[in-house]
């Protein structure tokens, strides 16, 4: 009999009998590969944790284990996990080429293999020798951890059942394949068929697993949502690789909070934590300079102070335009039509350029005000008042809204040198924040654009 085929999409993972030129469920354009179609019910797809025949248990009869943790032995990736490694999980770093995701993993790969036991390293990109060479630089020694330079699922699965180890480490996933399956290595099939198989093996061993996956120019993992549901944790490198640091935040997570940050710097010997990020990101901050506004952001458990800056100029063309780095372009053009209907600016005829200093995204609508603060210094070509920190949502009708953690952000500011924050008046009642801080409490924008001038 003719094997069945299917096409499935490479962007999403939907499948049609036939092909077509854009993918009726997440709309790409030529996405849709043939495939060969797996049965279901066959011997490849019947995967479980649980033996055959155990049927359903009821809650209270399931024993409650303690959230074990093992630690990588870098304390910012296990921050950024949610406090360590958990056994049996399936954790996917994804990253643009270069940023450092092999680095990191290895660097990680390395410490748990002392502290803890055997690792297995597999790579479908180097050779042994390459990984050597890298893990000479990083200082790695005599752990027991073993390289394998292998692109046949099978093979992996095999030595993961043969060497037992402490964690696995599969870089890339989009690399390996399956011989059961006939498309191409990368294809949402193939990555998605060795997750699977990954993630049967991560919980029936116990074993810990990290699959490393590439990143599309659009900054979406290949085949994003058909791994994203498999895996345990999405950790992900945002910025550019031109920074010498790195920010690795967790996209998801079941067992830790979500938007977690690690920080870490890229140097000639690996990947270093950086122990003060407030501190990094204000580092080249000038002095005195209109359009740079000093925002408190709480990354997952910790605040982090960004600077933000917008350079607003006439447009030489006729529409004007509208630039976001590091925070969302829609939230901008939102902020820019609340300063001129609510606020008085004319910015219809003028370019707006807004960055966040040192490749971090802000996604907190907490950073609003920060935002907003710094275009209308930029406008009125007046730097905001020395020592002051900014934070607080805008709402559609001018309103500055409360937001969550405002003394945790005070501190830090304080403790950054800050003697003075702007803040929804909501947040304003001062609960253990130093007295050394002034506190603005501020309803509207217009109002809060007057407290940051002098
Ligand atoms: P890598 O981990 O190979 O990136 P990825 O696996 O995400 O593709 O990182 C490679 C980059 O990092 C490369 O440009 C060189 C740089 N690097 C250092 O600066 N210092 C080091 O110690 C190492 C190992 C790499
Ligand atoms: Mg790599």
């Amino acid at each position: 009999m003719r094997p069945k085929t299917v096409f499935a999409c490479q962007e999403c993972g939907a499948q049609a009998q036939k092909w077509m030129g854009r993918c009726p469920e997440c709309g790409a354009w030529n996405s849709l590969v043939e495939e060969r179609a797996v049965p279901a019910g066959s011997e490849e797809r019947r995967y479980s944790f649980v033996p055959a025949g155990a049927g359903a248990r009821l809650y209270a009869e399931v024993d409650s284990v303690a959230a074990e943790r093992l630690s990588s032995g870098i304390d910012e990736f296990d921050r950024v996990l949610g406090g360590g490694i958990v056994p049996g999980s399936l954790v996917l770093i994804g990253g643009e080429p270069g940023i450092g995701k092999s680095t990191l993993l290895l660097q990680a790969a390395a410490e748990f293999a002392r502290t803890i036991g055997p690792v297995l390293y597999s790579s479908g990109e180097e050779s042994e020798h390459q990984i050597k060479s890298r893990g000479d630089r990083l200082g790695v020694d005599g752990a027991p951890l073993y390289l394998l330079a292998e692109t046949c699922l099978e093979r992996i699965l095999e030595e993961i059942v043969r060497l037992q180890p402490a964690l696995v480490i599969v870089d890339s996933v989009q690399t390996v394949f399956s011989v059961k399956l006939q498309s191409a290595p990368g294809s949402i099939g193939q990555v998605r068929e060795a997750a699977t198989q990954l993630l049967f093996a991560a919980k029936s061993h116990n074993i810990p697993t990290f699959l490393v996956g590439h990143v599309t120019k659009d900054g979406s993992l290949a085949g994003p949502k058909a791994l994203e549901h498999v895996v345990d944790t999405v950790l992900y490198f945002e910025g550019e690789r031109h920074h010498a640091h790195r920010v690795v935040r967790a996209v998801k997570n079941r067992f830790g909070a979500v938007s977690e940050l690690g920080i870490f710097e890229m140097t000639e010997r690996g990947l270093r934590p950086v122990p003060n990020p407030s501190q990094m990101f204000l580092a080249e901050r000038p002095a005195d300079a209109p359009g740079s506004a000093v925002l408190c952001s709480i990354e997952g458990s910790r605040p982090i102070l960004v600077e933000v800056q917008a350079l607003v100029s006439t447009s030489s063309y006729g529409n004007a335009r509208r630039m976001a780095i590091g925070i969302d372009p829609n939230r901008l053009s939102l902020l820019l039509a609340v300063l001129e209907k609510r606020a008085g600016f004319n910015l219809m005829a003028d370019d707006v350029f807004v960055n966040v200093a040192g490749g971090i995204e802000v996604n907190e609508p907490a950073a609003d005000l920060g935002v907003a603060a710094a275009v209308a210094s930029s406008v009125r070509n007046r730097p905001i008042r020395p020592g002051t920190a900014v934070f607080g949502e805008v709402g559609l009708a001018g309103e500055v809204r409360g937001i969550s953690q405002a003394p945790l952000r005070v501190r830090e500011a304080v403790q950054m040198g800050f003697f003075r924050c702007v803040l929804p008046s909501g947040n304003c009642a001062p609960s253990d924040v130093p007295d050394t801080c002034e506190l603005v409490g501020v309803r509207r924008l217009g109002e809060a654009l007057d407290q940051l001038f002098d």
